[in-house]
């Protein structure tokens, strides 16, 4: 009995350090550690109210200012905070913003907002300070048309959902 449970727990321990060495990035690049690279053209916001709210509960994902927490040096729960920065920053970059890019971004922030969809629930779950009250969900939405230009309600035919 003692015997099998040494030998559960080498197992597991030898699987835990394989999964830390693994080249997963290699196999699947949104897998692979970003990093902090240097900002391109970076987003001037319309007001430090609005900078600070979206610094708060969306610069981890959304620009090159992400502050790595700890769990994001461990296997598997770094190959989850990769992914979705990368994903994240392939979308909606704030740190490296070409003009063009920018243009439908007031409509799209508004959207996922109202929605709900952002920040990601499951990154509220270990970042509760990144919660937004009702009032600074206003502003942001504010401060994002202001920033990108006003939301054009009238050109929706492009929205998916
Ligand atoms: C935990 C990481 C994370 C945080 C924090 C986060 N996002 Fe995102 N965001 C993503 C990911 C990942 C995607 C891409 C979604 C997809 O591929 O389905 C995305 C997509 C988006 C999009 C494009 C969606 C679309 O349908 O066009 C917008 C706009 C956006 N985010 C805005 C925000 C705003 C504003 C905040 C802060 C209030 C925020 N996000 C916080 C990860 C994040």
């Amino acid at each position: 009995m003692r015997r099998t449970i040494v030998v559960i727990v080498g197992i597991a321990v030898v699987g835990f350090i394989v999964l830390q060495v693994l080249p997963v990035g290699n196999w699947i690049p949104r897998l692979r550690y970003p990093g902090n690279p240097p900002a391109g053209q970076a987003v001037q916001w319309d007001s430090a109210e609005t900078e600070s709210i979206v610094r708060r509960a969306c610069y981890d994902c959304h620009s090159h200012e992400t502050e790595w927490p700890w769990y994001s040096s461990i296997a598997p729960v770094s190959w989850l905070v990769f992914y979705d920065i990368n994903g994240g920053r392939a979308e909606v970059n704030f740190s490296d913003m070409q003009p063009d890019e920018a243009e439908d971004l007031a409509e799209d922030i508004e959207d996922v907002i109202s929605d709900g969809e952002m920040p990601l629930p499951i990154y509220l779950l270990m970042h509760s300070d990144a919660r937004l009250t009702d009032a600074e969900k206003q502003t942001l939405i504010g401060g994002a048309a202001r920033t990108f230009g006003a939301t054009d309600h009238e050109d929706r035919s492009d929205a998916d959902d």
